[in-house]
């Protein structure tokens, strides 16, 4: 990544006491990083404005000016400077504000200096990566790859850093963004880059569990609290205990459930169904969905304040669509991994079926995209896939291919295989609208949800 190094990078220090600005210049420094420093915090200001560098560290408390106010001037004259905000006392609703300003990171004093050595060595290379544009290749595959997920557009660029800003602190999230956008990765990267990694990662889908059985599901039950409650049973909340919970497809939970989320983010207890007395519980939660919550509060099937409190710190998914640049890299991620799974030595997709993909409006995102290289792929011939072996339904491309070997591939799948693998085929065809594909298939939509928590690839192995 010679490219990457050569290009400079500013960063500007401020804090009134001179020790600690001297400590943090020394603990930053390296070659490609310009410091600056300042123990003026208005003349630190008015170095930034000047100098614009791309990484700003401050104190929090100055005399003269506080590290919010600059914070926010920082903000307000360019919002992509990455502020490290340095605090003696920290606390989580301070942290949030912070972060809801604009701020990349909130960290304590005493230094400690191999994490701050860290923070900035990650904000170099997120700069780096914002500054430089290459040509898509296998090395750069690599170098794009964040928790598992794939993306060089300048708004996945932005969902990575936002992930590293948010992960330490939060205790609340909520993700939004269409379905298929990978919502889910997010959560993943989400609790493993937070303080509570080693702890429980519990994905809870609230479309896939009846209603009747959703707050025995998430609470849990004690023995004999209603009818086949048998035995005493943990919920989803107790399991994530210590860890994070995903409340995914959140916009399902029912009114009366949503009261007694409430509960539980407010006051961090859980009661179980039946039970007379609440337990305590530690948890991160983290909440995703497709639908817009604000419209679902508008017409009263969400509650404002849950909304309120889930929605303190958001990450927005864009569609593929909004971010097409990415198509190549995903595509060639795909390739990759489904020639490694089906043993079949492709070495990318020719000119004709790339712009096909670059075409085609992607209702389903990328889980559309991975359905289709996996699909392209078991029909396909090596090395490389072409346009007919492209299940694209919007016409620029033929059918299926019907070459032999590909027949030959879907035969040796499983029945469960193929449920998956159709499931996915029926979504994708109506725009990755679940309720009209799980009529269409004749199964519930909670079998629906089960299908497609295989990923295509999974139906294949
Ligand atoms: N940036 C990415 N890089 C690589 N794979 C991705 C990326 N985004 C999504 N995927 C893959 O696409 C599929 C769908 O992602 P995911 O399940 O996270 O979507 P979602 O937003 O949760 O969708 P839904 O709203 O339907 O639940 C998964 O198989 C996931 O691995
Ligand atoms: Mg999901």
């Amino acid at each position: 990544m010679s490219n990457l190094q050569e290009t400079s990078v500013s960063l500007v220090a401020v804090d009134d006491d001179p020790t600690s600005l001297d400590l943090i210049a020394a603990t930053v420094e390296q070659d490609g990083l310009q410091v600056l420093t300042a123990t003026d915090p208005r003349k630190g200001l008015d170095l930034i404005l000047k100098r614009r560098p791309q990484i700003v560290i401050c104190d929090l408390m100055m005399p003269g000016m506080t590290g919010m106010e600059m914070l926010s001037e920082i903000v307000r004259v360019d919002p992509v400077t990455d502020v490290l905000l340095l605090t003696a006392h920290y606390s989580t609703e301070s942290a949030v504000e912070a972060i809801q300003k604009g701020a990349s990171d909130y960290l304590t004093k005493p230094l400690d200096t191999r994490k701050l050595r860290s923070r900035v060595d990650e904000l170099i290379q997120n700069v780096r990566r914002r500054m430089t544009v290459r040509h898509v290749d296998s090395e750069l595959l690599q170098h794009y790859q964040f928790r598992g997920m794939i993306g060089r557009s300048v708004r996945m660029l932005e969902v990575f850093a936002r992930i590293q800003r948010i992960a330490p602190h939060y205790r609340t999230v909520l993700l939004t963004g269409p379905t298929g956008s990978g919502k889910e990765l997010v959560a993943r990267a989400l609790h493993d880059s937070s303080p509570v990694s080693s702890g429980p990662f519990v994905p809870c889908n609230m479309g896939a569990v009846p209603e009747n059985l959703v707050e025995s599901e998430l609470f849990g039950h004690v023995k004999g609290s209603f009818t086949g409650a048998t035995q005493d049973k943990a919920g989803m909340f107790e399991l994530a205990n210590g860890g994070t919970i995903l409340l995914d497809e959140i916009g399902e939970m029912p009114l009366a459930t949503q009261a007694k989320l409430l509960r539980v983010v407010q006051q961090q207890d859980v009661q179980r169904v039946g039970a007379t007395r609440p337990r305590k519980i530690d948890i991160r939660i983290i909440a995703a969905t497709h639908r817009d919550l604000r419209t679902m509060v508008g017409e009263k099937t969400f509650r404002e304040d849950l909304f309120f409190r889930l929605g303190l710190l958001d990450v927005k998914l864009p569609s593929l669509a909004e971010r097409k640049e990415d198509i190549p890299l995903l595509t060639r991620y795909f390739v990759q991994h489904f020639s490694k799974l089906y043993n079949k030595p492709f070495t990318g997709v020719t000119r004709k079926a790339e712009m096909a993909l670059g075409n085609h409006a992607w209702p389903g995102n990328v889980r559309e995209l991975e359905g289709v290289i996996a699909s392209a792929a078991l029909m396909g011939e090596p090395p490389l896939i072409d346009l007919p072996d492209l299940p694209l339904s919007c016409g620029q491309t033929g059918s299926s291919s019907t070459s032999t070997g590909s027949g030959e591939s879907e035969l040796l799948l499983s029945l469960e295989q193929m449920d998956v693998l159709h499931a996915h085929r029926v979504l994708r065809h109506f725009g990755g609208d679940k309720v009209r594909a799980a009529e269409s298939l004749g199964i519930s939509r909670a079998t629906l949800y089960r299908l497609l928590s295989k990923s295509p690839s999974v139906a294949l192995e």
